[in-house]
């Protein structure tokens, strides 16, 4: 047996700068992509309980936010829009309504930022509908998948028609990333790109993004998102079906506790991957740091790092903003 002592990995983690010099995965802000909630008729922006440090913003709130993201230098902006309570219907009718809140919130932006930040739009009629589901709902009470794909092709145009770069469909119904880019293409919007959650888990890691967005939701949405437990094939289907659909960039959600998936696409993956470190995983990090159990910062870094080292490109994250001063030097 040759001598245990010949090989000392630790020669090259001595010091700081052998430690930065050999390391492969670095935070850029650019990178990072911060999820915005903006709610209709507020006159302050309203804090969200479960996770301290994130608001609903007013109009013009959000466009102070989209100016200081673009500040930071980091990539893009996730819009969702919260209607007023009262214009909730069956359909999601304000998902798609030329002044429904999240196509004036795309605008407010754009017209603030122009083209320093990528602008997304989350496309989902959840945050509009009475019932909290994603679709049209069957007479069974499930979601029925084709009929939703009409609604999605019709949000995806009012989102492109205000300025969207990119939608990002997240409703997990199949064929969803064919029917927008037709109807994106039909309506001449060529150039807007699709970022999907390809492979999106029915997690309970949400909870906290459904009291932010006002859910109206009971029960669950295993029917069309994954099983936790399911196979790990069924990602690579997903993220292979939304490719061949012509997908512009891929979501993998949640990111912890899914790291797996994200380095199990990765190969198959020749466009942006981009995970989504969802409100739960904010959350618990926000509430062991408050009590001293976490050191927040380094948390928040190692956190982020992880995502990146397990193969994303993207990470869409609420610490975008504060990753990236933190960075920036
Ligand atoms: C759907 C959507 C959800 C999230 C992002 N887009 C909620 C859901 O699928 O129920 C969750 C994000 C998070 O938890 O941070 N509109």
């Amino acid at each position: 047996m040759t001598d245990p002592l010949l090989h000392r990995p630790r020669r090259s983690r001595r010091t700081p700068a052998l430690r930065r010099m050999v390391a492969s995965s670095r935070l850029h802000p650019a990178n990072l992509i911060l999820p915005v909630f903006v709610k209709e008729g507020i006159a302050e922006p309203q804090p969200v309980a479960s996770m301290p440090g994130v608001v609903r913003h007013t109009r013009d709130s959000l466009r102070k936010t989209a100016a200081a993201a673009a500040q930071a230098g980091i990539g893009g902006l996730i819009i969702f829009g919260v209607p007023r309570a009262d214009r909730k219907d069956a359909l999601g009718s304000q998902a798609w309504a030329v002044d429904g809140i999240t196509q004036q919130a795309i605008a407010d932006v754009v017209t603030e930022v122009g083209e320093d930040l990528v602008v997304i739009a989350d496309l989902n009629p959840d945050e509009a509908t009475d019932h909290g589901n994603v679709g049209v709902l069957g007479a069974d009470g499930d979601v029925d998948n084709d009929a939703t794909l009409t609604l999605y092709a019709q949000i995806a145009v009012a989102q492109a028609q205000a300025g969207a770069h990119m939608v990002a469909p997240s409703g997990m119904m199949d064929g969803q990333v064919a029917a927008i880019r037709r109807a994106l293409d039909e309506a001449g919007h060529t150039i807007t790109s699709i970022m999907a959650y390809s492979a999106k888990y029915a997690s309970a890691l949400y909870s906290p993004f459904r009291e932010a967005v006002s859910s109206s939701l009971v029960g669950n949405r295993g029917s069309h998102q994954q099983d936790p437990a399911g196979p790990i094939h069924e990602a690579l289907r997903e993220v292979r079906l939304d490719l061949d659909q012509g997908v512009d960039a891929v979501i993998i959600k949640p990111a912890m506790f899914y790291q797996d998936i994200v380095h199990a696409v990765r190969p198959i993956v020749d466009v942006p991957l981009a995970a989504y470190q969802t409100s739960g995983e904010y959350a618990m990090v926000e509430a062991a740091a408050a009590r001293g159990w976490l050191d927040r910062e380094k948390i928040v870094r190692e956190s982020v790092l992880g995502i990146r080292r397990a193969g994303a490109d993207l990470v869409i994250t609420y610490w975008a903003a504060e990753v990236a001063r933190w960075v920036e030097t």
